[in-house]
This record gives C-alpha cells, structure tokens and sequence, in this order.
C-alpha cells in the first residue's frame, strides 16, 4: 500500500528503510510521463530503495492570468498511476503546509539562465519552481531526484542549483514520453479539443523535422522547423508561436554556428486557451 503523508511531520515520520531514497515531483494530474519517471526511479533505488512521489501545485511557479485555478487536481487517480508505477510513498501537502505564512520572503533566483526562454515569457517561473524544488528536497531528503526532459530548462536550472549551492542529491535526467501522435504527454493536453490536438502536433513535427536537418547545421535547423510553424500558424485553429530556439542544452545560451555539442531545440506555442511546450535533444559534431 503506497503511504500518503500530509504534512511534513507525516512525512518525517516515514521509516526510511536501508537503501536510497528517490523522490519525484509533480504538480499532480498524473500520466504516462510521470510514471516513467517514477519507474526509473523505482530501478534506481531497486527493492531495498525507497520512492516518494510528490503531488503539490506550487502557486509561486504560476504567473497572473495562468492557469492555476484551472489546473487539474486528481489526487484519487494520482495515488492509482503512483501506485502502479511503483511508489511507496506519495506526499501531497496543503498550500499551508509548504506555505506556512503565506508566500516566502526568502526565495531561490535562477540567474541569467532562468530569464530566457519559457524564463521570459513566464517571469518568477524558474525563481518560483526552484523555490519548491529547494523545499522540496529538504521535506523529503533523498539521494536522488528525477525530473523529465520534458522541461529541459526546468532539468538545466534544477543541475545548476544543485551544483552551485551544492545539493547533496543525485539529479537524473528521463526522455520525453509522447503518444502515437508523437505530443509530448502534458497534464495540459486535456485542455484540447479533438481540433486543437491536431494543431499541437504540429510542435513535435516541426521539431523532428528540425532535427532531420542536424547535418547541416544549427542554422538549417532552424529554418527547417521554423518552415513547419509558419505552415501551422495558417491552420485552424492556428498555432501561436511563442519561441522557437535552439540552445546549448548546459546553459540554454543560443547555439552559434559551428556549435558541437548537445543542443535543444526548443519550442513554446499557444492552441487555443492552452500553452504549450515541447523540445528535442540535438548534437552537433
Ligand atoms: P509537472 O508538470 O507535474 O511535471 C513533473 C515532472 O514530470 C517534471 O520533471 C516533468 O518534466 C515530468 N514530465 C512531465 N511530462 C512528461 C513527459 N511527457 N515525459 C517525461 N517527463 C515528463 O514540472 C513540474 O510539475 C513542476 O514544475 C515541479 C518540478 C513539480 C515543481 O513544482
């Protein structure tokens, strides 16, 4: 049976067991994506292990006019994907457990790497997940955390928080998982109607179209996924871009060309009401 701490008394009082303990964290709504995540985690640790899911939507990370209210809340279903994926534990905590007193004063920056991209079109998003995550990781105290590829810049500032204010945790990276339309898995996607989900499969399409051009370069990447969205903003309902860009996958710095290394192109769109993202890896050399 998956224990469900509420409160970070409840989750203190978990016996640890002997081997390594795993957390993933998540703002709920849970899906196949989540549940690779707790699956590798699950491997990491193995029977001796330990794996704490985390299901708490952090209201620091959302922007006025996002979709905080609207966020889907399913903790029943939640605890069953948990479960099944092999958690043992799944803390779910109040906004005033976390947040006793309301908003922290004292809060963690992303620096230069958290302005760009999803950092500034969202600004105090990357402060705000790297905030909780900090909190996160001091409630739960694991060896290893897993995050999802998902949201590259998300795994890339959560490294570099944890390397520069040293962290003593393990971060471990997961590929993103898509359904047979190749859409990247997101609890947002059940926002869309059957038309708009036509539409955002353009993002992933104009991203591996992208990624078919590595050969020739950063800037024929570009162009070539670029081709793609330009085709998409004329649909109906269209594809609002938002960014395209192709970045040094360490610290989302634009790639030039010449670039050799691991890249990401990256991609943020709106369909309708409901913002999407969606990256690939690319390397160059
Ligand atoms: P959430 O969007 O719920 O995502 C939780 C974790 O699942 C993240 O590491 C994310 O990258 C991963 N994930 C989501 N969709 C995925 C997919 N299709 N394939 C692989 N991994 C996927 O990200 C957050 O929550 C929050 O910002 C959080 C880190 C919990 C802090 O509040």
């Amino acid at each position: 049976m998956t224990q469900l701490p509420r409160t970070a008394d409840e989750l203190l009082a978990l016996p640890r067991g002997e081997g390594e303990r795993a957390v993933v964290m998540t703002m709920g709504a849970l899906h196949e994506g989540h549940a690779a995540l707790i699956r590798t985690a699950r491997d990491r640790v193995g029977p001796d292990g330990q794996v704490v899911v985390t299901v708490f939507v952090n209201p620091l990370q959302f922007g006025a006019g996002e979709d905080l209210d609207r966020y889907p809340r399913t903790l029943d279903a939640d605890l069953v994907v948990a479960e099944k994926a092999g958690a043992d534990a799944v803390f779910a905590p109040s906004t005033d457990e976390v947040y006793p007193g309301g908003e922290p004063q004292v809060r963690i920056t992303a620096g230069p790497m958290g302005g760009r991209l999803e950092g500034a079109s969202r600004p105090g998003h990357f402060d705000g997940v790297l905030t909780v995550v900090a909190k996160l990781l001091h409630l739960t105290r694991p060896d290893v955390a897993v995050f999802g590829q998902k949201d590259a810049q998300q795994l890339a500032v959560i490294t570099r928080m944890v390397r520069d204010l040293n962290f003593p945790v393990e971060i471990v990276g997961v590929g993103t998982v898509r359904e047979g339309d190749n859409v990247a898995l997101s609890s947002r996607n059940r926002y869309l109607s059957g038309v708009e989900r036509v539409s955002a499969g353009e993002l992933s399409r104009a991203l591996f179209t992208g990624r078919q051009a590595a050969s020739r370069g950063p800037q024929a990447v570009v162009r070539a996924a670029r081709a793609v969205l330009d085709h998409a903003a004329a649909m109906e309902p269209p594809v609002v871009l938002d960014y395209l860009a192709l970045v040094d996958a360490a610290d989302f710095t634009d790639v030039p060309d010449g670039f050799t290394g691991e890249a990401v192109l990256a991609v943020a769109a709106k369909v309708g009401s409901t913002r999407l993202i969606d990256n690939v890896r690319i390397r160059f050399g």
